[in-house]
């Protein structure tokens, strides 16, 4: 039977890093994948992190399953993180949360949720969004529909188109947003726009859906998760997926936390209830390590300063780079490239066609997507300046 199976193309952006692992040019640059990276293209394993492992590992007496809903520390610390410690909310008791593999898997419970509770919604995604969102939403039976969102022209929001398509949604339909640092165009809504895009869900009846993912590698945790907490003040109903994989560094240990806030108690608790149901249909317990981890970081406050203060290092150092890219490249190709300082986190959208992005990868051994997304942290003092003369000769 399982020779029928045809065999599928690796994951283009996997496929791209390992391209670039074999090329064996010297000054080859990897921009492919979102990982945090630092000066010496390493990713970097927190020095809280590595702390509260030293101790989990001593401490701990046992690999008996996590309860289903996952480690508590880590629920409230993660809960207080992403909607604030003034959390209205929270103070009320009408959040559910639910700790998943990762983000993916919060986005998976999400969705796993709001398919319980309307089958019949329709995602509105950004165009373009992170192309993960498609197979994590749609494999639960969700459909799509469509929001403008980047203008290339402008290397900006369209907020005029994004408004007029959210007027199509329907009462119980879902809208995707992405909280902060925009996967893949770094471009994000300012604060008066998220209360624009609550006043349009109070008066459509959407449901917001917040995949929070950066949040500390734009603009600083509390302004990061500014324009998430505005919806969870205004609007009696929000879902969230948020991610410990890169502002803890977590990556392969698959620390998420999916979050329903809802109009009362009962109804949070309804949700979880759906949500532990779905997970045992997957993988019916969550991970223990990395989210053990952040429980510890973010319960202890040694430990939460330490994680704090070397995350906003990893934000000033993007934020930097944005700074020099932008200067260099101007320089060396005599364009425009203000709108890499104006973008959040750790993507951008170059505006290179696909044959440049092809002649970078070809001639150059520069690697970014097709869709010339690259990943700032990827460029460092050793390789900007190549960087922006590559870049400058094929444009
Ligand atoms: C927009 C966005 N959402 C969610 C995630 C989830 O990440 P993870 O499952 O590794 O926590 C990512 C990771 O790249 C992302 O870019």
């Amino acid at each position: 039977m399982l020779d029928r199976l045809e065999r599928l193309p690796a994951d283009s952006i996997l496929g791209l890093a390992a391209a670039c692992r074999a090329d064996p040019n010297p000054d080859k640059v990897d921009l492919t994948v979102g990982i945090y990276m630092d000066e010496q293209g390493r990713c970097p394993v927190f020095e809280a992190i590595r702390s509260a492992q030293q101790a989990l590992v001593a401490q701990e007496v046992t690999k008996a399953y996590m309860p289903p809903a996952g480690d508590e520390a880590f629920i409230q610390g993660m809960q207080t993180l992403v909607l604030g410690p003034d959390s209205a909310a929270l103070a009320e008791g009408r959040v559910g949360s639910v700790q998943a593999p990762g983000g993916c898997g919060a986005l998976r419970i999400g969705a796993e949720v709001i398919f319980r509770a309307a089958p019949e919604a329709r995602v509105w995604v950004s165009d373009p969004t992170w192309p993960v969102h498609f197979p994590l939403l749609g494999s639960v039976g969700l459909t799509f529909e469509t929001y403008r969102y980047y203008d290339p022209a402008s290397h900006g929001v369209n907020f005029e188109g994004m408004l007029a398509d959210l007027q199509r949604t329907r009462p119980g339909d879902v809208v995707l947003l992405h909280g902060c640092c925009h996967n893949p165009c770094g471009a994000d809504l300012s604060l008066e726009q998220w209360g624009e895009i609550a006043a349009l869900a109070e008066q459509r009846g959407f449901i917001p859906f917040v995949d929070i993912a950066y949040q500390g590698l734009g603009a600083g945790i509390e302004a990061d998760a500014a324009g998430l907490r505005l919806l969870v003040a205004r609007l009696p109903e929000v879902v969230i997926a948020a991610s410990c994989s890169k502002n803890m560094g977590l990556y392969r240990e698959r620390a998420g936390l999916a979050m329903f806030v809802c109009r009362d108690e009962s109804s949070a608790q309804a949700a979880v209830s759906q949500a532990l149901v779905a997970a045992r249909g997957i993988y019916s317990m969550p991970p223990a390590h990395g989210a053990l981890l952040a429980g510890r970081v973010l319960s202890d406050a040694a430990l939460a300063q330490s994680w704090r203060a070397e995350l906003a290092t990893m934000c000033e150092r993007i934020n930097g780079l944005r700074r020099e890219l932008r200067h260099k490249l101007a320089a060396s190709s005599g364009r425009d490239f203000d709108f890499i300082e104006r973008e959040n986190g750790m993507f951008s959208f170059l505006g290179l066609s696909t044959e440049q992005v092809l002649r970078l990868r070809g001639e150059f051994s520069v690697y970014m997507l097709d869709s010339s997304r690259i990943n700032v942290a990827g460029v460092n003092r050793r390789n900007i300046d190549y960087l922006a003369q590559s870049v400058a000769a094929v444009l």
